[in-house]
């Protein structure tokens, strides 16, 4: 599908809201616009997916051959994946080349999944009851099935557009739901390739839904919605709870992928050349906008000086640019939304005396630029320190010995990653026990794969997306019993 395409076919979907543009961060020209879809495009593409669990078109089929389709997407979206790229990367302005490595890892997850599909057995009991009501001693057997929950909405972000979409959609699949997928408002485009590559490997009609709409339109009542059985949600802590609110019509089951305040703890006995350059990398990739971000670097205070300086150094050698400008390594913001957000956090920081190493402004220029902020002599009590950012915005702290470490990156109310620099092992571990995070990285971050759990402690979600949890998430057990 050219761009044009994909413009043309999103201008003409059908909807009854106000007029939505699209705009390119990276200039903030106009590329697109759609009408939002409302509520009653909510309670259509509801019932068709309904439609199709109750015949049972996909989850009825026999596991194999639901494992051969999600193979063939996977293998039409590497066809794909120069047009996917180029989608994902406008309309968020991450790196063209971003993009494209992104790519191949989200197709993976529907081979990933595919192979989910063969295995999703239940276990069997040999129950021996001694006085139950009858007061009789009696055999039984007992064993569970794994059933698809039933009818899904997704609600996605639009900093990882691609990525998210994947990462629900392919296990959901793999266990039979029937799906309704709404992007963010933001980044619509490539999820329009993504369903119909979907539908050309073969998966019926009606089983994923595309709505394109606003959160608190076409988002809002699909979390409302009677006739859905989950939501999986990954986005602000915020609205995660206003799903909870509105799961609580119909009882729902939610999952839920929230923000994060990630720390990084570095030690004077770690390599601190590279500890440096992955901790500027880990919150200044992608300008900040990845739930996993290491927002705040903590230092032991022997080498604080040396790892600040460091740090700086690395935002202010990073090259920020349009997809395609030549050598750009970091995009813009997603929107000015995000961009005022940003600023506010960095200003009213400034007046609150916070001493900022570089950084601190936008960039003289079009598009969302803000350039890599390192931020020290930060009050815990602040804002900027206690909230996501979501922007490329550092904070760094000096720390003494292990006890202060910890007690400073578990005071936060988020809990998704934290990381460790040490080269001292046993150190590791023990503090790996001790941080409140659902993932920790030692002497590594960022680090991701499709079969290792991911999922956040504390307000940083509910729930695990990736590996055999991931698939899990989109399952109920049911238990059998039989007197013999
Ligand atoms: P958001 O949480 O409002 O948007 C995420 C998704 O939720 C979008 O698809 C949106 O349409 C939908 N949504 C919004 N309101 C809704 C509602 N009432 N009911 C159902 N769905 C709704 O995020 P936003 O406002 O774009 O960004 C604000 C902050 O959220 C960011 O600064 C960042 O801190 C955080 N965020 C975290 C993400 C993560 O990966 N954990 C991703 C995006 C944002
Ligand atoms: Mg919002």
């Amino acid at each position: 599908m050219t761009l044009q395409s994909v413009v043309d076919e999103l201008r003409e979907r059908p909807g009854t809201g106000e007029v939505i543009p699209v705009i390119d961060p990276a200039t903030e020209e106009q590329i697109a616009e759609f009408t939002d879809c409302g509520e009653d495009a909510v309670d259509d593409a509801v019932a068709r997916a309904r439609a199709t669990f109750e015949s049972g078109v996909w989850h009825g089929l026999p596991a194999r051959e639901r494992a051969k389709i999600m193979w063939r997407i996977a293998d039409l979206m590497d066809q794909h994946v120069d047009e996917l790229a180029e989608l994902d990367s406008l309309n968020t302005g991450m790196p063209l080349v971003q993009a494209q490595n992104i790519m191949p890892t989200c197709a993976e997850f529907f081979r990933y999944y595919a192979g989910w599909c063969t295995k999703l057995d239940g276990a069997a009991y040999d129950v021996r009851m001694t006085g139950g009501i009858t007061g009789a001693h009696a055999s039984m057997h007992a064993y569970t099935i794994k059933e698809p929950f039933g009818v899904v909405g997704h609600i996605i972000p639009w900093n990882g557009p691609m990525m998210t979409a994947c990462a629900k959609l392919a296990p959901a699949l793999a266990a039979g739901c029937s799906n309704v997928l709404k992007p963010a408002e933001e980044t619509p485009l490539s999820a329009l390739l993504l369903v119909k590559l979907i539908a050309q490997a073969g998966v019926p009609d009606g089983v994923v839904n595309l709505l394109t709409g606003n959160g608190h339109t076409a988002g809002a009542a699909l979390a409302a919605h009677p006739d859905v059985d989950k939501i999986a949600f990954t986005g602000s802590t915020e609205v995660g709870k206003q799903i909870v609110r509105a799961a609580a019509g119909n009882l729902k089951k939610v999952l839920l992928e929230l923000g994060g305040k990630s720390p990084v703890l570095i030690y004077d006995d770690a390599d601190l050349e590279t500890a440096i350059k992955v901790a500027a990398g880990g919150i200044f990739v992608h300008s900040g906008q990845g739930c996993v971000c290491g927002s705040r670097i903590f230092v032991q205070r022997s080498v604080y000086d040396q790892v600040v300086d460091g740090v700086a150094q690395a935002a202010n050698a990073a090259k920020l640019g349009g997809p395609k400008e030549k050598g750009s390594r970091i995009g813009p913001l997603i929107s000015q939304k995000q961009l005022t957000r940003v600023m506010g956090f960095i200003d009213e920081g400034k007046r609150d005396g916070v001493e900022v190493v570089t950084g601190g402004h936008r960039l003289d220029r079009r598009g969302y630029f803000v350039h890599p902020t390192v931020l020290t002599n930060v009050d815990p009590a602040m804002r900027l320190y206690q909230q996501e950012i979501f922007g490329p915005v550092v904070t760094i702290l000096p720390f003494d010995d292990d006890d202060e470490a910890v007690a400073m990156a578990n005071d936060t109310t988020y809990g998704l990653a934290a990381t460790v620099w040490t080269n001292n092992l046993s150190r590791a571990h023990r503090l790996a026990k001790r941080l409140e995070s659902g993932t920790i990285t030692l002497n590594c971050q960022l680090v991701f794969d499709h079969a290792v759990p991911f999922g956040g402690y504390k307000q940083s979600g509910w729930g695990l997306e990736y590996g055999r949890e991931g698939i899990e998430t989109y399952m109920q057990t049911k238990s059998v019993w039989t007197q013999l």
